[in-house]
Parts: structure tokens; sequence; C-alpha cells
């Protein structure tokens, strides 16, 4: 039985990470309807404008900095991380990610509920089998990211140390693929095949993902927010559908006719479905068809790609 999903009409709503790609679709979301602080470093000045202009607040922070992360407001209803940090860097990027959640948390430990942002990068690999929850975890993403899965990782249980500790109800979300009208992991592809670049894929095929729309993300956090607890949700995090590599590439073709160039590299981050069990019985299925996302996301950001414009 799916949970009942919070109301953030109104709400005073901090989002970490809001000039990224995945939360950008949700600030300007929620900042129609509710009282929306954004935090990043806003290394980017332009990005301070940005954000502004879609009417939420910026504070300018730095997780990997307890003191910065201290001087923000202790009072808002709800927390969305979706900061992340990847610069290569271990020290830096451990303390961003890591005790940069445990700051934020004790900072909003009134929070109503905290939503925290992971990836299926913590899996440890295992072909073509759908991951669960409880499956071991490992250093995935290292050929390409060398702290991200270790960081990630390092994140939750910080996440969950907090959440026990101060007793703040807390969900952790492990996204698979977002994408949307803002890019995704596709676009990068649908590039590489217009530039004849060889696609990396493991050669244990097809490389299984579940993509997660931007209207589905942002149509189940209310959901995500309702299924927290204070011994801490966890829960994977991708669109109902399974789809790989293979067959977005080859859709890619059909709306553009350019030709993948797939090149196996037994290094590359291979399948990583996930097991969608625990995710449809807290927040029910997702709704967005693949296929109509990929094409959407072609007709707002590269519409002169498409070979058949009105179809
Ligand atoms: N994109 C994907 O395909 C994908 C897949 C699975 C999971 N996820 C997860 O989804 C979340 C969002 O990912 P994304 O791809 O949208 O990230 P992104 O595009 O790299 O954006 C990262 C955001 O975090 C902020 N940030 C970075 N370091 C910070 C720090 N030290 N202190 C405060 N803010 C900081 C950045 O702004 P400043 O640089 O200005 O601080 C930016 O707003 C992450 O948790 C990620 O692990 C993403």
């Amino acid at each position: 039985m799916a949970v009942t999903p919070v109301d953030l009409t109104g709400k005073k709503i901090l989002i970490t990470g809001p000039t990224g790609q995945v939360a950008l679709p949700v600030v300007e979301h929620f900042a129609r309807i509710a009282d929306v602080y954004a935090l990043a470093r806003f290394s980017k000045a332009e990005d301070r404008a940005v954000i502004e202009a879609l009417g939420a607040k910026t504070l300018q922070a730095d997780l990997a900095d307890a003191r910065s992360v201290m001087s923000i407001p202790d009072d808002f209803d709800y927390v969305l991380n979706f900061a992340v940090v990847k610069s290569g860097n271990f020290d830096y990027d451990l303390a961003a990610n890591g005790e940069g959640i445990g700051y934020l948390m004790t900072r909003c430990k009134s929070a109503k509920a905290i939503l925290h942002f992971s990836s299926t990068a913590v899996y440890e690999y295992d072909g073509l089998e759908p991951r669960k929850e409880t499956d071991p975890l490992g250093d995935n993403h290292r050929v390409m990211f060398p702290t991200y899965s270790i960081a990630k990782i390092a994140a939750e249980t910080v996440c969950r140390f907090v959440a026990r500790q101060h007793q703040i109800p807390t969900t952790i979300a492990r996204l698979s693929v977002p994408y949307g009208d803002n890019g995704g992991w596709m676009y990068f592809h649908m590039l590489m095949m217009k530039g004849g670049i060889p696609i990396e894929v493991h050669p244990d095929a097809p490389n299984y993902y579940n993509l997660l729309h931007a209207d589905d993300y942002i149509a189940k956090i209310p959901y995500l927010l309702a299924a927290a607890t204070p011994e801490v949700t966890t829960v994977n995090f991708g669109g109902s559908q399974r789809t790989s590599i293979e067959e977005w590439c080859a859709y890619i073709s059909e709306l553009t006719g350019f030709e993948p160039i797939f090149k196996n590299n037994p290094k590359a981050f291979g399948s990583l479905c996930i097991d969608t069990e625990k995710m449809h019985s807290l927040i029910g299925e997702t709704a967005v068809d693949w296929k109509q996302g990929i094409k959407r996301q072609l007709e707002k950001l590269a519409p002169e790609v498409l070979i058949n414009k009105q179809g």
C-alpha cells in the first residue's frame, strides 16, 4: 500500500544542489507552490540569478565547511539533499558528500522529514541482475568518477547515523538514471552518436538501467518524504520500466539517423537496473514512458537533430 504524500504547499523547503541537472526542475516546480531556499556554493555567480528568477531564495554555503552550514536557517519543514561533488579529491569529496549531509541534518534536525538523494552507483556490479536495496555495495563508478561510489556510500552511512541519533524522519532514495527536458546521460549519448564518438558499454549486454523522468521524480518527492522514518527508509528510485543503453541509443538513432558505435569495455559501469518491488509498494509506479521522455528531451534541447519534426 503506497504512502499518502505530504502536502508541500506553503512549506519552507531547503533544496541543496539546486543548480544541478537533477534538482533544477525540482526547484522550478516547488518554488511555485512553496517557500524554497536553494543552497549551493554558487561557484558560478550567474547560477544565483537563475535560481532567484525561479522564485527561490539562495543560501551560499559549502557542505564541506561545517561553519557555513551552521549559519543557515534551522527551521525548514523539509530538506531535499541533491548536492554532490565529484572533484576526484577524496578528502574534499568525502567531507562535502559524507560529512556534509551530517552537518545539514544536524542543523535541520527539527525538519518533518529529510530526503537524501543517493545513487545506484553504491551497488557492487552484479551483471544483469536487478539490484535490491539489501544487495552488496561496491565501488561501482570508479572507472569514470574515482570518489563517487565511495562518497555516496559514506554519505548514506552518515545520514543514517544522524537520523537515528536525532530521531529525524529520513528517506534515502537511490536514483537510477534521472533525465528530463534539461538533459541526462542519453543526451550525451546522442551527442556522441552525432560526433561519431564510440560509446563504451560493458560486454555483458544489454546494459540495463531504469530511466527516471523529471516529471516522475518531482511527482514522487511528496511520497518519498511521507515514507521517511527515523530508522531511515532506503529505497531504489528509478523508472518502473527497465530499458538499456543499447535500446535507448537505437531509439535515438530512429529519431535522428545517427548511428551509435559501441565499444566493449569490461570496466564500463555495466548494467545497473533496479528491483522495483520496494519502490512500488511505497510510492507506486512511475508514469512517463522512456521513449516519450527522450523524444520530448530532443524536441526541447536539439530539435534540429530530429529527422521527422512532426512525428
Ligand atoms: N545525474 C545523474 O545521472 C545522477 C544519477 C544518480 C544519482 N544522482 C544523484 O542526484 C543528485 C544530483 O546530481 P546532479 O547530477 O544533478 O549533480 P550536479 O549537476 O553535479 O550538481 C551538483 C550540485 O551540488 C552543488 N554542490 C556541489 N558541491 C557542493 C558543496 N561542497 N556544497 C554545497 N553545494 C555543492 C552544485 O553547486 P555549486 O557547485 O555551485 O556548489 C550543484 O548545484 C546527486 O546526489 C547525485 O548523486 C545523479
